[in-house]
């Protein structure tokens, strides 16, 4: 491919860092770097603790671990989402209630989230799709109404905002995820965020295999011993020096990603005139440039679009498969309504390449021309 859907970002310090945590001689977790993101993300998330993971489907199992999710509980969360956002819960014995989304932003819809809500209901799992931010005082004061935890699923929201509060200092907690296609990244990664104190001393024994050794790092017990379930997802020195590297050009980055956003929709303005519908943000929402997506007419009318980017050697993509028509969402949860707008968003959305260096003059040159040669 001319242009991939994806590069991945290299600040430049990346190897220096790995080197000195080489130096450091502390390659396993919770080191010199690990504490400096944390403290970082922490600052930027405006959130009581950040404990960074291997991956955000880390920091997601440890969320269903931390509300003590049971066989039979309920989860209410968007089937337009990727795997983890489910798994993670299927993994306790907990039930998805897929809900539809808004047309508008592919985000949760608030009204349906309430006509979803049992006895059983046991969180709320809101995804910021695109780093685009969900209407946060609604599901915040359902959230707040039925004392039923909000979880953000903030995976691709790292330097978003609902009405200037970082996405992922809303909810109860929040996960972030720094995969290789994320706009932070070291590989894989990924971070839980703490807004509500009462989780953090357990928090910390789940992600140290059920142990309370953090405690014992920090000279608070004599000792270290297993004290609840838990699991390994504390991360290792080498992926947080990578990630040391990469925070330190996160507002950059992010500024380079929405002007390339900014670009595809100067270029494709005439277009959403009838062939297809322009991302929309919504007045609370300052996006962080994730993802560039337009939703086209029809699936037949994507597949053309792609098959065409792909002959002038351009990757655009489309996303989810919904959860709810997935065999294991299928077997493991349930829906709750109409999934019509999530069927076509599955459908219609395609993505576009937004990655700092992207030639989005020639992409946009080529959407342009299969737009105006065939609709
Ligand atoms: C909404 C959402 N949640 C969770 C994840 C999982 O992230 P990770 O790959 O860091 O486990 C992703 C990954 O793309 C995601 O988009």
């Amino acid at each position: 491919m001319q242009i991939p859907f994806n590069i991945p970002f290299y600040s430049g310090n990346e190897c220096n860092y790995i080197k000195q945590a080489f130096d450091n001689q502390q390659l396993s977790g919770d080191g010199i770097f690990t504490k400096k993101v944390s403290q970082t993300l922490e600052t930027l998330f405006n959130s009581k603790k950040a404990l960074l993971t291997h991956s955000c489907t880390a920091a997601l199992e440890m969320c269903a671990l931390l509300l003590d999710i049971k066989p039979g509980d309920e989860i209410i969360m968007p089937s337009f989402t990727f795997v983890s956002t489910a798994n993670a819960f299927v993994l306790r014995g907990g039930i998805p209630v897929f809900v539809d989304i808004d047309p508008l932003t592919q985000n949760l819809d608030d009204q349906l989230v309430i006509n979803a809500l049992s006895s059983r209901t046991k969180a709320i799992v809101v995804v910021h799709y695109a780093g685009v931010s969900s209407n946060m005082n609604k599901l915040k004061d359902i959230s707040m109404d039925k004392n039923i935890p909000l979880v953000e699923d903030a995976a691709q929201s790292i330097y978003a905002c609902f009405n200037n509060l970082p996405l992922g200092s809303i909810g109860d907690m929040a996960t972030v995820s720094f995969h290789e296609t994320k706009n932070i990244s070291c590989g894989e990664g990924g971070c839980l965020l703490l807004n509500d104190e009462k989780y953090i001393e357990r928090a910390e024994m789940i992600r140290e295999k059920g142990t309370n050794r953090s405690l014992f790092s920090r000279g608070q017990v004599d000792k270290y011993t297993w004290v609840d379930i838990g699991s390994s997802y504390l991360p290792g020195e080498v992926s947080a020096a990578f990630l040391c590297a990469q925070l330190e050009r996160g507002k950059e980055i992010t500024d380079i990603r929405l002007m390339n956003c900014r670009n595809y929709n100067s270029a494709f303005g005439d277009l959403s005139n009838g062939d297809i519908r322009l991302m929309y943000i919504p007045e609370w929402s300052s996006p962080n440039g994730h993802i560039y997506y337009f939703m086209c007419k029809s699936l037949k009318q994507r597949t053309e679009y792609i098959d065409y980017m792909r002959s002038k050697l351009v990757a655009c993509v489309f996303h989810y498969v919904p959860l709810h028509s997935s065999p294991a969402g299928k077997k493991y949860g349930r829906t709750s309504g109409s999934m019509h707008n999530t069927d076509r968003a599955a459908d219609c959305l395609v993505r576009l390449p937004v990655y700092p260096g992207v030639n989005t003059k020639l992409v946009s040159d080529h959407t342009i021309n299969f737009f105006s040669q065939r609709y």
